[in-house]
């Protein structure tokens, strides 16, 4: 059977409150997992690369220390430790709700898979990650500190370490689940699809961001999604909303509603 390959994001924001330092939301997080188990239950073509953003764990303590912009001697060597460790903290939570729910989590660590060079993705070691899809696992990354040739250390977020990885593990689809239903144009509304023609439409709609964010708000996401779109034949990537229940199970079936806001580079 050919499977079907989907790469999910927990965003930070949806997972942790973002205004609070290291809080996470663990009601949501057992339904998120419940609703995964649900989704591996009922498809089993089904095969999912899942990661997570940093929310109020690794963000504060990264923005504290400015581990983005580069580390250098001992006081920002161990501020990336400390950024280390809050990001650690967090991905131990998720795989606890995850096996706690049923799904077969494998956690794997994007510090110790990537190579950066000034702040970008060079390199990722994939074999990890491959042989956990090849034996059944949900494969678990995350946004995390890594090493930097030029930087000494930097940050990398999730979607840095998926677009690094869809170049070795083809995704059908990519789905970051925040806490909005989708991209919001000027009114509030669900922005239904975005592409790289219609995105000048909306630039000034997409700034901004709560709490503490180091790697950028939702318009350098959507610049960034668009790009992978575009270096990967048109990749559908849909931006839901991971608060409203049944959502994350019906994305991630084969007959896939149209919810939230579908990016392409495609016109
Ligand atoms: C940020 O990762 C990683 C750290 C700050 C350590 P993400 O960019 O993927 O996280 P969110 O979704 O914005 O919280």
């Amino acid at each position: 059977m050919r499977k079907r390959t989907i790469f999910l994001k927990l965003g930070g924001s949806l997972i942790t409150d973002k205004t609070e330092t290291e809080t996470a939301r663990p009601r949501i997080l057992g339904r998120l997992a419940a609703e995964i188990r649900v989704a591996i239950d009922e498809n089993s073509d089904l095969q999912l690369v899942l990661g997570h953003g940093s929310g109020s764990f690794g963000h504060v303590a990264a923005a504290r220390h400015g581990t983005r912009h580069g580390v250098h001697g001992r006081q920002q060597w161990l501020g990336f430790s400390e950024v280390s460790s809050a990001a650690a903290r967090l991905n131990q939570l998720v795989v606890e709700a995850m096996h706690g729910a049923g799904v077969p989590i494998m956690s794997v660590r994007p510090s110790a898979i990537v190579q950066c060079e000034d702040g970008t993705i060079t390199h990722i070691a994939p074999h990890a990650i491959k042989n956990a899809l090849a034996a059944g696992l949900v494969p678990l990354v995350m946004g995390d500190v890594a090493f930097d040739q030029m930087r000494g250390g930097t940050i990398v977020s999730t979607e840095e370490v998926m677009t690094a990885l869809a170049h070795h593990i083809r995704p059908d689809t990519l789905i970051l689940a925040g806490e909005t239903d989708g991209v919001y144009d000027s009114d509030g509304r669900v922005i239904p699809t975005l592409t790289l023609a219609n995105l000048p439409r909306y630039r000034t709609a997409l700034g901004g961001s709560r709490g503490t964010d180091v790697t950028g708000g939702m318009l350098s996401k959507v610049n960034s999604m668009l790009a992978l779109s575009q270096a990967l034949d048109s990749l559908p990537i849909r931006i839901i909303s991971g608060l409203n229940e049944g959502v994350l199970t019906a994305v991630l079936a084969t007959d896939t509603p149209l919810i939230g806001t579908l990016l392409t580079a495609n016109t």
